[in-house]
């Protein structure tokens, strides 16, 4: 078998997406594996679950730092550790610098819980409600240093419901993005999907 990529997800919460990447990266039959869980919040539950597991995980936070670029040069120095050779963005919610996104192009993925390019940024689920769309979904991502416009590796779609609330929606997209991020991780990794 060939190597297996060595992958960090970074994450600032609940690390659900985490967890369904950490759980498909037990099949000896995956091409990644996780190396690292960084956190810029020490009480992300996210960081438990990764312990847990045995992974290693590193915590900074942003206020011991002068500047995003500083931040960013720690946690670039964290995944060089590990020999990341690939970054999963799972719900972390620090914007990015430039020199930081623009080292990883090509390397960086995210998961958002909108079929992009519809509802970018904050509350997607909200917004798809407020649209009232019929569909709605999950996007698996490049990150590129233009936030949220990284061309798509995959994608998952579900209904909107009548009576659906943002709650109720995000749950019903929330399953799809735990199949969706390791399908796309997978294609990442074997090399079916590039930039
Ligand atoms: C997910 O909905 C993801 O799409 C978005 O943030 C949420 C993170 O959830 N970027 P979790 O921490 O992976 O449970």
């Amino acid at each position: 078998m060939t190597t297996k990529k060595r992958v960090a997800i970074l994450i600032s919460g609940r690390g659900s997406n985490m967890t369904a990447l950490v759980e498909a990266a037990r099949d000896p039959a995956y091409p990644a594996e996780i190396v690292g869980v960084f956190s810029n919040r020490a009480d992300a539950p996210g960081l438990q679950y990764a312990w847990l597991a045995g992974i290693p995980t590193a915590v900074r936070s942003h206020k011991d730092f002068a500047s995003r670029e500083a931040f960013d040069a720690e946690i670039q120095s964290i995944l060089d550790g590990w020999k990341a050779e690939l970054v999963c963005l799972a719900g972390y919610m620090r914007i990015l610098s430039h020199g930081f996104a623009q080292h990883w192009t090509g390397r960086m993925l995210n998961i958002h819980p909108s079929l992009l390019p519809l509802f970018k940024g904050l509350n997607p689920q909200q917004q798809a409600l407020d649209a009232g769309v019929r569909e709605s979904g999950c996007t698996v991502h490049w990150v590129i240093p233009d936030l949220d416009n990284g061309p798509p590796v995959l994608q998952r779609r579900v209904p909107v419901l009548p009576g659906d609330t943002a709650d109720t929606l995000a749950a019903r997209i929330l399953a799809e993005e735990h199949v969706a991020y390791p399908q796309a991780l997978a294609m990442v990794a074997r090399g079916e999907a590039s930039l």
